[in-house]
């Protein structure tokens, strides 16, 4: 028996990279994914790409720092299938290595918007729906920024350590009603998030310390099939877990 069968899956970023990842291997193993992004070209791409491998996926283009939009997505899973179990906050924008007295309002605002706003929104609406169900679980990708100072800009830091936190807050006070909620710290994966980066010149110095230590970067399927054994049953026994994927990176 496949370890999703019979599960509903919500997962925000799903056009690219570690998303796009998730979407697969959750089909892949039996759940019927709502594959959600902002970029409705890549997006229905992946799905499409899912239904004709055989698996059950449908599309929803959401901007998941807008909170009609989160709301509207959780709505779609509940109208289509009656129930959601799972939750995969995993959409997320860098901030360009951007060191906080260069960080704008614009650059913080976007930031937080996608990586602390949405899961908020997404966790808000997609709670109670849980609760009706029996309980669920939630994965957050956060990053090792969400538990290292030096791994990204600080709006990007700031936000992954928060979400950590949020994630903490969630399986401690919702535990009792069955949801179990659990965060992803990925180290350098290879998606095309990092070939996005444009990085701020101080911020890339400061980093570029750090290159040195970086293991060999990782693929979105090894983040995915962690969000996979947190999401399965196979992770019963963990919530308020922070799961670093990075190949040791924070080890040393
Ligand atoms: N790639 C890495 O090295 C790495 C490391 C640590 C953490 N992460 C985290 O992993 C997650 C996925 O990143 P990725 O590397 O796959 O990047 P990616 O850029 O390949 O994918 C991110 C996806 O999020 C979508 N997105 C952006 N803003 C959105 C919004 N407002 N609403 C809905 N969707 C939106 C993008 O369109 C894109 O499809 C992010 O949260 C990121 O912070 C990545």
């Amino acid at each position: 028996m496949s370890r999703l069968s019979g599960k509903i899956a919500i997962i925000t970023g799903a056009a690219s990279g570690i998303g796009k990842a998730m979407a697969r291997r959750f089909a892949a193993e039996g759940a019927a994914v709502l594959a959600s992004d902002v970029d409705e070209a890549r997006l229905m791409r992946v799905v499409d790409g899912i239904v004709e491998s055989g698996g059950a996926a449908t599309a929803q283009v959401c901007d998941i720092s807008e909170r009609a939009s989160a709301e509207g997505l959780v709505a779609a899973a509940l109208s289509a299938h009656g129930r959601l179990d799972i939750l995969c906050n995993n959409a997320g924008v860098l901030d360009n290595l951007t060191p906080l007295a260069d960080c704008t309002d614009a650059l913080w605002r976007t930031v937080m918007g996608v990586n602390l706003d949405g899961p908020f929104f997404a966790c808000r609406a997609a709670i109670p729906a849980m609760i009706a169900a029996g309980g669920g679980a939630i994965v957050n990708t956060a990053s090792a920024a969400g538990v290292a100072g030096g791994r990204g800009g600080a709006a990007y830091t700031a936000s992954k350590h928060a979400l950590v936190g949020m994630t903490r807050n969630v399986a401690w006070f919702y535990g009792p009603s069955g949801i179990r909620c659990n965060a992803i710290a990925p180290g350098a994966i290879a998606t095309p998030m990092a070939g996005r980066l444009v990085p701020n010149p101080d911020g890339f110095a400061r980093m570029r310390d750090y290159f040195s230590t970086v293991p060999p970067m990782g693929k979105p399927d090894a983040v995915a099939d962690a969000a996979l054994f947190l999401a399965s049953d196979e992770g019963r026994y963990v919530s308020g877990a922070v799961l670093s994927v990075d190949g040791g990176w924070l080890s040393y």
